[in-house]
């Protein structure tokens, strides 16, 4: 497939079975809340000195060790060392009566006509380039942050220059840059309307560049990321590169068509002598696209672009880009994930170029003569050769550069690496929003670990794999953060492989998060086989920090098939995982009862023997008797579902006995008799109860205040409040509930003597019943007419 795809992208039933019947995967291994993250340490959060930060900008300084934050008229500064929370921070509003002129226009005071930070750079070894909206009026400045090692934060508030062209008016408006050579890119809308989109080049000793105006390169773009990438050892052949949505004018008239580009500058572009003075004479682009193939030859496309990372490798010519789409369409939202690889992204730029004869003709490639230099080429050693100098780009031939801002767009696309997408997110309930990614080395070789942020405050961590020389990709979810407290889109996420962490940004504040945590996954090898995280093993005696090229022998992990059997064979298998206790529960005779068991891993699938007489097997569901996430439920009890439950969880082959629950079943009516003997007797021991409210349970130190007598009017037997425990929401051990009800030994002695009672009397009848089998044959239709249905 060659040219443009077509862009019609049909909502593909397929690709939404096809997300759903791998639901059980895609469910995180681990999922941690807000809570959990913060009591184990595995996350930090700064909101800033006045609660909301309101955060726009972040600058992940490594060699500083230090983490700068822009937000609503603030800046600051935080030292990341081990020990250290130390934190400073700059007042920075905007200009004297900037903020009532915006006003005046008919802005927002709040949401706009404020100082949003938007670029956070470093600018030379003591200083950071700071800009922002300035409430309509965007300004820079220098801030001074010192030396290694020193905490200096500070700017000279009078010594402020126009930011305009470096950041945009609106502090909603899309805007990606990056500083290089004393020089910032940057591509945004320029103008106080919105309405001028452009890439610019400034500051530096040359003279300013932008993209021009009358012949449209740039079709209301958004513009996501901008990174200088070199493409060989001469730095003149360095490029800065665009990564951008944009109308899609070779789609046709088709409403809302929108493509993702690439787009590219040379950096030592200054623009023609007598055409494009001052403009970007270099600058192509191509569609970067993403797609999964669909029945019928139709692909779906996700068109949009959410965000970009370089995976930097050695060779700092060919990082991999990750790139988060989605689609646009109204009835359908997806989500994807593509790798494009920097060859792929060259030999686009060096195919043919996109041309369109006229109004009336259809797209397609160029196929006459290219002028020299080709559109798109760096003046560099090779177009400097002796007869033919451009040792510049004002030396290039006119017809080169009308031939460049004729023909802005190549005619291939590019396509991802494998030409599919490493991941897919349909129907979902949240949307993916940013990405990091780590190459970790592992046991059995090199895995990226994608760090995914939501707008819900969530965090996924994610790892796509690909099984033997088939293209299908399996992705699987390690974990799922929840970052923030409440749901907050995350808007930026750097990832320090120093410190190995994340820092996570969102409206709320600034988390900084752990890449692993890998006790948490148990204290079994299986347990730590199971979770497949290329960051953490086996040990021996923990599941622990993975090291490539320890000494350390025992490592075990197993990512691409996590499969303990064959890890874990000799490491007390059974022993650490499999419950050999007995737990006792109790239920009545013709109510509800519930019998619990949650494994680990949500990807678990759960299932039930139960054994009487020596005898298992496997339990039958239907109305009465429901397997749900949490355990198993009667929803009506018989007296022959008395046995031993045993709940088994699987998960990648492996199995795991979680519980052994013994049921016993109460009869109705010994349960009345009971409660109509004891209720004189016992009711004494709840004096402290209020009024008619139930409470489950009291503890000891409010029991034993337990002062006003008289308000235990009422007779009630402590059986019904067994009784009530016995529910599908609460559902302890009696014991362990009278553990806590009688807490001191007197009461408890009358206690035990009771359920002793109780339990003979339940004897009694259980043997009665025995001799009668007369309930045993009752199908749920019978049920279901008693039950009022
Ligand atoms: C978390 O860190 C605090 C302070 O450094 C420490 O006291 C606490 O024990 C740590 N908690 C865990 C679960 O590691
Ligand atoms: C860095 O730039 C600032 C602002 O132009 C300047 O004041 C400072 O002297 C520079 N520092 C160094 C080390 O060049
Ligand atoms: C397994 O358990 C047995 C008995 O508890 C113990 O002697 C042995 O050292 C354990 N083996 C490992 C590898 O932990
Ligand atoms: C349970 O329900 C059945 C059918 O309604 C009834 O015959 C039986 O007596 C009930 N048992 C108790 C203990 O309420
Ligand atoms: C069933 O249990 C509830 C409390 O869990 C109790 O209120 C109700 O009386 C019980 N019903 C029967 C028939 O025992």
């Amino acid at each position: 497939m060659e040219g443009f795809t077509p862009y019609f992208s049909v909502i593909i039933p397929a690709l939404l079975l096809a997300t759903a019947s791998a639901t059980k995967l895609n469910v995180p291994r681990l999922r941690l809340s807000y809570k959990d993250l913060l009591s184990t340490n595995r996350s930090s959060i700064f909101s800033g000195h006045h609660g909301q930060l309101s955060l726009t900008a972040v600058f992940l300084d490594e060699y500083r060790d230090r983490l700068f934050l822009g937000g609503k008229d603030v800046l600051y500064s935080l030292l990341l060392g081990p020990t250290s929370s130390e934190s400073r921070e700059i007042y920075w509003p905007p200009l004297p009566g900037n903020r009532e002129d915006c006003i005046q226009t008919g802005k927002e005071p709040q949401t706009e006509c404020a100082n949003f930070v938007r670029l956070l750079q470093p600018y030379n070894r003591t200083h950071l380039l700071a800009c922002g909206t300035g409430a309509f009026q965007p300004m820079c400045a220098f801030i001074s942050v010192g030396h290694r090692g020193e905490h200096v934060f500070t700017m000279d508030p009078l010594n402020v220059e126009n930011g305009r062209g470096k950041v945009p008016h609106d502090p909603s408006f899309p805007f990606a840059s990056t500083f290089s050579g004393g020089e910032l890119y940057t591509g945004l809308t320029a103008d106080f309307l919105g309405r001028d989109s452009v890439i610019f080049r400034s500051m530096g000793e040359r003279s300013t560049m932008r993209t021009e105006t009358d012949q449209k390169l740039l079709h209301d773009p958004k513009f996501i990321a901008a990174h200088l990438i070199p493409d060989n050892d001469d730095r003149d052949n360095d490029k800065v590169y665009f990564f951008f949505t944009e109308k899609a004018t070779e789609a046709g008239d088709r409403e809302g068509a929108i493509h993702t580009r690439v787009g590219r500058v040379c950096a030592n572009d200054v623009g023609g002598q007598r055409v494009l003075v001052n403009k970007w004479s270099t600058f192509i682009k191509a569609r970067l696209v993403c797609s999964v193939a669909g029945p019928h030859g139709i692909d779906t496309h996700f068109n949009q672009l959410e965000d970009v990372f370089l995976l930097r490798t050695k060779d700092e010519r060919n990082p991999d880009v990750y790139a988060i789409f989605s689609t646009i369409s109204n009835v359908f939202q997806g989500f994807a994930v593509c790798v494009y690889r920097m060859a792929d992204i060259r030999e686009a730029f060096n195919g043919p170029f996109a041309h369109k004869e006229g109004p009336d003709y259809q797209w397609g490639a160029y196929e006459g003569r290219v002028p020299y230099p080709r559109p798109g080429v760096c003046p560099s050693k090779i177009t400097n050769q002796p007869g033919k100098e451009f040792g510049s780009t004002k030396d290039f031939p006119d017809s080169v550069l009308q031939f460049a801002r004729s023909h802005p767009l190549m005619w291939r696309p590019v396509f991802p690496a494998l030409r599919q997408p490493v991941l897919v997110k349909a129907n979902i309930p949240y949307k993916l929003k940013q990405i990091v990614v780590d190459r970790v080395e592992a046991e059995d070789g090199q895995y990226d670990v994608m760090f995914i942020g939501t707008d819900v405050g969530t965090i996924l961590k994610v790892i796509a794999l690909h099984s033997g020389n088939s293209l299908e990709t399996e992705e699987v979810t390690l974990e799922e953060l929840q970052v923030f407290k409440v749901p907050t889109p995350i808007t930026s996420m750097d990832i320090s492989v120093k410190r190995q962490a994340l820092y996570v940004g969102s409206p709320a504040g600034v988390a900084q998060v752990k890449l692993h945590r890998c006790e948490m996954y148990g204290k079994a090898c299986a347990e730590c086989c199971l979770a497949r995280d290329p960051y953490c093993a086996w040990d021996g005696s923990s599941c622990s920090r993975y090291v490539p090229n320890s000494k350390r022998r025992f490592r075990r992990q197993d990512i691409r098939h996590g499969n303990p059997a064959l890890q874990c064979v000799d490491q007390n298998l059974s022993e650490d995982l499999d419950v050999t206790e007995d737990k006792m529960v109790y239920g009545t005779e013709n109510n509800s009862t519930f019998l619990e068991c949650v494994p680990r891993s949500p990807q678990a699938s759960v299932s039930w023997l139960v054994q009487r007489d020596d005898r298992k097997e496997e339990v039958k569901l239907d109305d009465r008797v429901m397997s749900t996430d949490q355990g198993l439920l009667f929803r009506r009890l018989f007296h022959q579902d008395e046995g031993i439950y045993i709940c088994h969880s699987r998960e990648h082959g492996f199995t795991q006995t979680l519980a052994r629950l013994t049921l016993q079943v109460l009869p109705g009516e010994t349960v009345d008799e009971l409660m109509a003997r004891d209720n004189a007797g016992l009711s004494d021991s709840f004096k402290d109860r209020s009024g008619g409210n139930y409470r489950a349970w009291m503890p000891c130190s409010s029991y034993s205040r337990g002062a006003s007598s008289s308000q235990m009017s009422q007779s009630r037997s402590w059986f019904k409040d067994v009784i009530q425990l016995i529910g599908p929401s609460n559902l302890p051990l009696v014991e362990d509930y009278c553990e806590r009800m009688w807490c001191n030994d007197k009461l408890r002695r009358k206690h035990k003597s009771m359920l002793e009672k109780y339990r003979q009397a339940q004897e009694g009848a259980r043997k009665a019943r025995s001799k009668s089998s007369g309930e045993r044959n009752r199908t749920p239709r019978d049920l279901r007419a008693q039950e009022g249905y």
